[in-house]
């Protein structure tokens, strides 16, 4: 197990760089196997979710070669075998490779996917795109086994505006016969990033970030060179840790648009955020007064930053409310937040928080990427020592995270036990 030892209350200052998006890369990895040639992807973030989907690529036989946040993926010896549960339940995003592999060969064989255990997470959606494209699916002990003759384009309606399943028909409708119509289509960024990517590729896609989306199937794709976009859910950890605890804290590489409904919120309490065109200054004030926030889809607040975002209501006066509209379970880290001497009440889907308290250090447990950032972000606030166990998620999403807050004067250790 791994664990952070954090010596908390110190002053935070210089610069963090954000990396690629995590929810971006995973998606445009498992894409370009839609062709036979090599593409080149930089901005790539060094964390153990992108490890996971190159171990996938390479019991493929696809040939990885990754340099210092670049990555060339070469599928041109590809081998549309069955995905194991040991390899698909790594991470969620691993059933992109069912709409990718459905798109190349006409059938695709492969357990369900894991991800984090923020609730119940069903692939429905997904698997109703692949059926409304021509694909017939069984399910036989724990193993999809979805084929297709020829996959052919339609119109599509999401029950919700679905990442997974926006993702997944993006990818499994590039190479359909005709044109596919995605109607209540998921909005995010990440979206925008992989449509963009495919479109270099060759593929026809209009409307990304829109509610509706079109795709004009073509009968190839080529390879290309992608540049993945910054990871807006990195940069709000670090704005909101600049509110917690910075001194001209300055997190550079962003684009301010994808953070725009954390950083209105922190304005309207209070905080001290000067706005760049990619970069974003903060300082913390101890005069911040609480609010209530809802997750919704882009360009809503994101359900992401909900758990990172509780620290600083914990410090605000007065107060507030959180509503977790897309998950059910993203409030495991509430416990040890009140451990820590937060006053956190949780009613169904919907936190209370009285404010204006202070946080001291304690063991803690991190159950999941986003718990684990915002436990992290608590023990950086807090005065004296905390130890958060099974770090390991939060090593899933935030690149170099010891170095990168060491190097803003953080007191943080990595350790194994
Ligand atoms: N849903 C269904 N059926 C489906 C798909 C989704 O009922 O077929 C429900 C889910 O249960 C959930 C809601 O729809 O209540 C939204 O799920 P969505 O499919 O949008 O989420 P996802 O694709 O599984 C991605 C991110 C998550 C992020 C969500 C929401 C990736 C790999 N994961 O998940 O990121 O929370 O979108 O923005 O892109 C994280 O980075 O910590 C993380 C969990």
């Amino acid at each position: 197990m791994k664990i952070l030892e954090i010596d908390g209350g110190k002053t935070l200052t210089g610069t963090v760089y954000i990396s690629g998006a995590k929810n971006s890369a995973v998606s445009l990895i498992p894409a370009a196997i839609l062709t036979s040639n090599k593409t080149t992807l930089t901005n790539i973030p060094n964390i153990t979710d992108i490890n996971a989907l190159c171990d996938i690529l390479r019991y493929l036989n696809v040939t990885v070669n990754e340099a210092s946040g670049s990555m060339v993926i070469d599928p041109s010896n590809l081998v549309n075998k069955e995905i194991p549960d040991e390899y698909s339940n790594k991470l969620r995003a691993s059933y992109y490779f069912m709409a990718s592999l459905l798109a190349r060969f006409g059938e695709v064989h492969m357990s369900f996917p894991g991800g984090c255990s923020i609730g119940s997470r069903p692939i429905d959606q997904t698997l109703k795109v692949f059926e409304k494209l021509g694909a017939l699916i069984e399910e036989k002990d724990c193993i999809f086994h979805i084929t297709a003759k020829e996959l052919i384009g339609n119109e599509i309606t999401l029950d919700m505006p679905s990442v997974g399943a926006t993702v997944n028909a993006l990818i499994v409708s590039v190479l359909a016969k005709g044109e596919t119509i995605i109607h209540n289509a998921a909005k995010e960024p990440e979206i925008v990033d992989l449509a963009n990517m495919l479109n270099k590729m060759g593929a026809k896609i209009t409307g990304a970030g829109y509610e509706t989306i079109k795709i004009v199937g073509v009968d190839k794709l080529d390879g290309c060179f992608h540049d993945v976009i910054p990871d807006r859910i990195e940069a709000g950890t670090y704005i909101i840790l600049g509110a917690l605890k910075g001194s001209y804290l300055n997190i550079q590489n962003i684009i301010p648009e994808h953070v725009k409904s954390l950083t209105d919120k922190m304005i309207d309490m209070g905080c001290d955020i000067v706005i760049n065109d990619d970069n974003i200054i903060v300082n913390a004030n101890d005069n911040i007064i609480g609010c209530d926030v809802k997750t919704s889809g882009y360009p809503g607040f994101p359900t992401d930053l909900q758990q990172p975002f509780v620290p600083l209501l914990v410090g605000a006066k007065g107060k507030s409310t959180v509503n977790e509209t897309i998950y059910e379970n993203r409030f495991m880290n509430i416990p040890y937040l009140n451990k820590m001497g937060a006053n956190i009440s949780i009613n169904g889907r919907e936190l209370t928080i009285l404010g204006s308290n202070h946080l001291h250090g304690e063991e803690v447990m991190a159950t999941d990427l986003r718990a684990g950032a915002s436990l992290l972000l608590a023990a950086l606030k807090a005065e004296g020592h905390t130890r958060i166990l099974n770090a390991q998620y939060i090593l899933r999403g935030y690149e170099d995270i010891v170095s990168k807050l060491t190097n803003i004067g953080a007191k943080i250790e990595l350790i194994e036990e």
